[in-house]
This record gives structure tokens, C-alpha cells and sequence, in this order.
């Protein structure tokens, strides 16, 4: 066998270069997932560039072909969760834009390309959650509320937290439209190699994809054609100003699409990733979902994947879920889309990894929690050529203490927990502490009540100090 038609080793797959249509080289194909750091502080959820340097040194100098940041809120009326970076209207001004500059500055300092993803949750924005008044409804394309576990206390406590979202007006669309182009432009401004739109997990790009919360019937809403509207305008209107060599990604998410009862088609997503690749606009899709391991070691297995040490039992939802994602990943294989494809989902072998790209399935390997229990994955597992096969695992994504989740029996709070996890240990490594994936639940949730309550009591007593006479003193002086 000559040296060219040698089959490469798992290694050397995942290690290998690729160019997006925009001209930009990946240096390979693992690709830090998007996920929120929940850092920034109100009132204007700027990049918290101290803690940013202490989070993106760790993945920065771990060798990833690409870095996507966290979801960064276009509208500050509109945030997902406390903590979310926000692009608001001063955000290209001073101070606020050096700090987006060292952001980009820090995030590629070895290199690696970094992209940084723009969000609106509409109807997943909870009260309390962004500057707008408590009262002060969030948008969807229509009038449809979340709905999460049954029983008379799960739909209070949701009614409570996110309440019904009131349907977005033609101005309110043309307002999001605008800022989700300001942040593709403060993007490009201030470094970045380009930005994904969050269009997967329920917000809103995603909720004027679906018929289920879209059952507009303007320009916007009424057949799957108008359903693109909003995605095709954002594409249009963000070229026109961040053409290409700007890298612009979409992400989607399979679970979007499971057909009976949940809105969309398959068929109907199907044409939207068609969509996407066919337009000539983008550079690279990411479809999130399911266990993309699992899935693509079952049907090809070529390196013989060990795939999971111990396969999690799984829920009904969890079954049918994984089925979609299945289904909907073979068939957006069968497109031949030129445009690069990312999985993400489950992810844990290097094996499992090399699988999906040989067989075709994708060209990138998103990578979520792992990157955040171990930041140097790339460096000290995945494309380690000391490490064998058998031996290249990123760690299990089981959360010690799940037990005590599943005690709660508000479902939106005691499944919150797992992801709370992750959140807590992206905020110890923004505070320069290592991660810890041996935390157990309960001993977060007792160190988080801990830091609530010491900065609880720092800001009382702040307020306390600055009533005393001599701060309206020397605030008179000022
Ligand atoms: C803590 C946490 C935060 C996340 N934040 C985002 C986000 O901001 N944007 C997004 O598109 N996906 C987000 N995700 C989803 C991940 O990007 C990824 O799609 C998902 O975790 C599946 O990959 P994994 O199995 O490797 O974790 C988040 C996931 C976690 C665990």
C-alpha cells in the first residue's frame, strides 16, 4: 500500500486542517461548542475581561480547531440567564469596545480561530432576567407559553419564572433584526473570525422556525417558506455588511425537530439545513442533540469506537429524542453538502470522533461539557499521539449527587442543576480555580447559596456605606 492511500489513524483524522467555504483554516476538527459563562455582570453585561482572560487562557492554548464563545444576548431588555454577555447599543464605544477587543485578542492568543455566537431566547428570557421592568412580558413569534413537567406545581413555578410571552410586533422583529447585525458587526470590529446565530434549544430564531410557536400568518409565519423569513433576512442583512472572509455560522438542534406533537417536521427541518447550505452564505452548519457517539459508532464503526464505558439508562423522552437525532443526522448526510457540518452531542472517544468523520456524517466534532471539565482535551487526550486509542476518553459527563436533582420536584429547577454544574465550574475557572468534575450537586448548590449570600451582604452593606452623610458629600463635590 502506498504511503498516500495509507489509512489515517484516529489521531491524525481529528488532527487534520479544514478550510470553510469563507477561506478560513481550521487548524482541526474539534471545535469548542458554545456555552454560556455566566460572568458578566448588570448593568451592562459587558465582557468581563479579568475572568475572561482566567476561562479562555485554558481553552485558548488547548490546540482546538475553533473556539465558539458562549451565547452573547443581542437586546438587554431580553437575557437567558444572569450572567450572560450582552451587545448593547454602546458596546462599539469606549470603555465598553476595548473590552470585546481583548476578548478577541485573549480567545485567539495561540491562534485558533474564534467565533462568537449571537442569541435572543425571546420566550426563554425568565422575569428578573435582563433590564425590563418585572412585569414586562418577553417575545415570541406568537402567544405560546413553555411548558415543562406536569402537575399543578411545576406549571406555577414556570408561570412564575418565565410566564406567558407576548407576541412579537413587526417593529419588535425589525428591532431584533438590527441588533443581531450590530453584534455580527461588533464582532467583526473588534477581531473576531466571525459569529454563529442561535437558532437551536427553543429561542427565538428557533421559536420563528418552528410551527409550534410560530403560528404567525404575515411575511413571518404561515408555511415553511415564511417560517425561513427571518433567518433568510438575518443571513441577507448580515452579509451585506461582514462579507466573506467573515466566517457566519447557524446552529440547530435536532430535538427542534421531533415531528408529532413538538411542531416541526423532520421533513420541514430537513429543508432548513438544506437552506442554510445551499445559499451560498454560510459557512459552516452545527446541529447539536442526541448522542452523536452513540449514533454514529452504531452505523459505522470503522475504528471499532469503544464508545461508552457505561451506557446511562435511558428516559422514554431521552429514547425518542435520540431517535430523531438519529434519523435527522443520516438524512442531512444524504444533502452532500459542501458546507461543513458540526455535530454536537455526547461526544466522548477519540475513536467515536474519528467514526463520525471518516463515515461522513461531519466535518467538525462539537465538544460541550467535556471542555469544561477538562479545558487541554485537544492537547492532553484527543490529538495526544502518546495516548492510545483504548485510553483516549474525555471524562464521563455524570454529575455526582444527581440524586439530589431528582428530589426536587420542580422539574425546571432540579433539572437545572445538571446544567447549573457546568455553569459553576465555567465560573471557578473565570476565578482562576481549576475545574472540579468531582463536585457533587448538593456540595455546589451549598457553595453557590454560601457566595449568594456573601454578595448579598457585601452589596447591603455597599448600600449601607454609601447612605452615610459624607458620600452625598462628596457626591455633591463631584
Ligand atoms: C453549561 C452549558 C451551557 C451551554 N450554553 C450554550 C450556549 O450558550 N449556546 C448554545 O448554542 N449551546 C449551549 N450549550 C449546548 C452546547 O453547546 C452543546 O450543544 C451541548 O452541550 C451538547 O454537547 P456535549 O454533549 O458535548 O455537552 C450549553 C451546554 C452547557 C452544558
Amino acid at each position: 500500500m502506498g504511503e498516500e492511500s495509507r489509512r489515517l489513524s484516529a489521531t491524525e483524522l481529528l488532527g487534520q486542517p479544514i478550510t470553510l467555504p469563507c477561506g478560513l483554516t481550521l487548524p482541526n476538527r474539534l471545535v469548542k461548542c458554545p456555552m454560556q459563562e455566566t460572568l458578566a455582570t448588570p448593568p451592562l453585561y459587558d465582557p468581563p475581561i479579568d475572568k475572561f482572560r482566567n476561562l479562555y487562557k485554558q481553552w485558548a492554548n488547548a490546540n482546538y480547531g475553533l473556539i465558539i464563545t458562549g451565547q452573547v444576548q443581542i437586546d438587554i431588555r431580553y437575557l437567558s440567564i444572569k450572567g450572560d454577555v450582552v451587545c448593547h447599543e454602546d458596546s462599539m464605544k469606549e470603555p465598553h469596545f476595548s473590552k470585546w477587543k481583548e476578548w478577541a485578542q485573549l480567545a485567539q492568543a495561540a491562534g485558533t480561530p474564534c467565533i462568537v455566537q449571537l442569541a435572543h431566547p425571546g420566550r426563554m428570557s425568565p422575569a428578573g432576567a435582563g433590564n425590563r421592568p418585572a412585569d414586562m412580558a418577553a417575545i415570541c413569534p406568537s402567544s405560546v407559553s413553555v411548558k415543562l413537567g406536569e402537575g399543578w406545581l411545576n406549571k406555577k413555578a414556570l408561570g412564575t419564572i418565565l410566564g406567558t410571552p407576548r407576541e412579537a410586533t413587526l417593529e419588535d422583529i425589525d428591532y431584533a433584526v438590527a441588533a443581531w447585525v450590530r453584534g455580527a458587526r461588533l464582532a467583526k470590529e473588534a477581531g473576531f473570525a466571525g459569529c454563529q446565530l442561535h437558532g437551536a434549544h427553543g429561542f427565538l430564531l428557533s421559536q420563528f422556525l418552528s410551527p409550534h410557536t410560530n403560528r404567525r400568518t404575515d411575511e413571518y409565519g404561515g408555511s415553511p417558506e415564511k417560517r425561513l423569513t427571518l433567518l433568510k433576512r438575518l443571513v441577507k442583512e448580515i452579509r451585506e455588511i461582514c462579507p466573506r472572509p467573515y466566517c457566519l455560522s447557524v446552529k440547530l438542534n435536532s430535538a427542534d425537530y421531533m415531528g408529532a406533537g413538538c411542531g416541526l417536521s423532520t421533513d420541514e427541518g430537513l429543508e432548513q439545513v438544506r437552506w442554510l447550505v445551499e445559499c451560498g452564505d454560510i459557512d459552516f452548519v452545527e446541529i447539536s442533540g442526541g448522542n452523536a457517539e452513540n449514533k454514529t459508532s452504531k452505523l459505522h464503526n470503522s475504528f471499532g469506537a469503544k464508545t461508552m464505558d457505561k451506557a446511562p439508562k435511558m428516559s422514554e423522552s431521552t429514547r425518542i429524542r435520540e431517535a430523531y437525532f438519529t434519523e435527522f443526522a443520516e438524512r442531512v448526510q444524504e444533502l452532500n453538502s459542501s458546507v461543513p457540518i458540526q455535530l454536537s452531542g455526547g461526544f466522548r472517544s477519540r475513536t467515536g470522533m474519528a467514526d463520525a468523520i471518516e463515515s461522513g456524517v461531519c466535518s467538525l466534532i462539537g465538544l460541550g461539557r467535556s471542555v469544561v471539565l477538562q479545558p487541554d482535551l485537544p492537547t492532553a487526550v484527543l490529538l495526544n499521539p502518546s495516548l492510545p486509542d483504548d485510553q483516549a476518553f474525555a471524562q464521563s459527563h455524570v454529575v455526582k449527587g444527581q440524586w439530589f436533582a431528582n428530589m426536587i420536584p420542580v422539574k425546571v429547577v432540579g433539572s437545572g442543576l445538571a446544567i447549573q454544574f457546568f455553569y459553576h465550574n465555567m465560573r471557578r475557572m473565570g476565578h482562576g480555580l481549576k475545574s472540579d468534575p468531582d463536585m457533587s450537586i448538593p456540595s455546589m448548590v451549598f457553595k453557590d447559596i454560601l457566595e449568594t449570600f456573601r454578595s448579598g451582604l457585601l452589596q447591603t452593606v455597599e448600600r449601607i456605606l454609601q447612605s452615610f452623610p459624607w458620600q452625598s458629600k462628596a457626591s455633591k463635590i463631584d
